[in-house]
């Protein structure tokens, strides 16, 4: 697993401490970052003792008994419940991954959230995700066809053509990945970064798409593409279990055979 742990220097201090309610059968602590731009105070980490007895079996599931029962100042995105919208992203136990798909009994002691790392934050676990959503437009995540489409306007693509979308699709674009890249940390401008890699190549692989060439050309970039050096905690860390990696190595792949060519 990809673990983070905070800076020395951070400035993070422990904050509010709440206790179990009395009878609680099952107390679990959840440590959880808090900052918020209004207040004026450096970034804390609060404490929530929650009765797991009495909760649902996710991290999801958790914080959002501490918004309803506890706290209702505690902010965080999430939307399906289900791994679908990516909107749940953060870091839970020292690993990015969906608070939905996270189950508590998974950690070992204080559950300790923090928001995905190296992102400016919103408030609280909400991360501003501005700039990783105008990469993914930079890349033109659209099918690009010069050929109108048949009659009843499908495009149909054989059995195999369509398996080559397998592992790419899946994608939610949490941004787990990109945020667990030391590449991404130190490049984030000019980087496009794991997930954004793995949505081009999406397209790239799509038979429908015929823009293959110019798509290939927007990416061979030294830092767009090439600031990858494989270190792999984008495929460590996706909760989708994708990888992006590979998906990077494939554009690799096709521009040096397209150079070759
Ligand atoms: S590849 Fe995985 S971790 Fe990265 S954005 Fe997509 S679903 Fe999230
Ligand atoms: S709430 Fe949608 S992925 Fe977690």
């Amino acid at each position: 697993m990809v673990e983070f742990s905070l800076p020395p220097n951070s400035k993070v201090k422990p904050g509010r401490k709440n206790p179990a309610p009395s009878g609680a059968k099952n107390p679990r602590a959840f440590k959880i970052y808090r900052w918020s731009a209004d207040d004026g105070e450096n970034p804390r980490l609060d404490s929530y003792e929650i009765d797991l007895a009495d909760c649902g079996p996710m991290v999801l599931d958790a914080l959002i008994k501490i918004k309803n029962e506890v706290d209702s100042t505690l902010t965080f995105r999430r939307s399906c419940r289900e791994g679908i919208c990516g909107s749940c992203a953060m870091n839970i136990d020292g690993t990015n991954t969906l608070a939905c798909l996270k189950p508590i009994d998974e950690i070992k002691g204080d559950v300790k959230i923090h928001p995905l790392p190296h992102m400016p934050v919103v408030k609280d676990l909400v991360p501003d995700l501005t700039h990783f959503y105008e990469q993914y437009a930079s890349i033109k995540p659209w099918l690009r066809s010069e050929t109108p489409p048949p009659e009843n306007g499908e495009r149909p693509q054989s059995q195999e053509e369509r398996a080559l979308l397998d592992g790419l699709y899946e994608c939610v674009l949490c941004a787990s990945c990109s945020t667990a890249c030391p590449s991404y940390w130190w490049n984030d401008q000019k980087f496009l970064g794991p997930a954004i890699l793995l949505q081009a190549y999406r397209w790239v692989a799509d038979s429908r798409d015929e823009a293959t060439q110019e798509r290939l050309d927007e990416l061979d970039d030294v830092f767009k593409l090439y600031r990858c050096h494989t270190i792999m905690n984008c495929a460590k860390t996706c909760p989708k279990h994708l990888n992006p990696a590979k998906a990077i190595g494939e554009l690799k792949k096709l521009i040096a055979a397209r150079d070759r060519a």
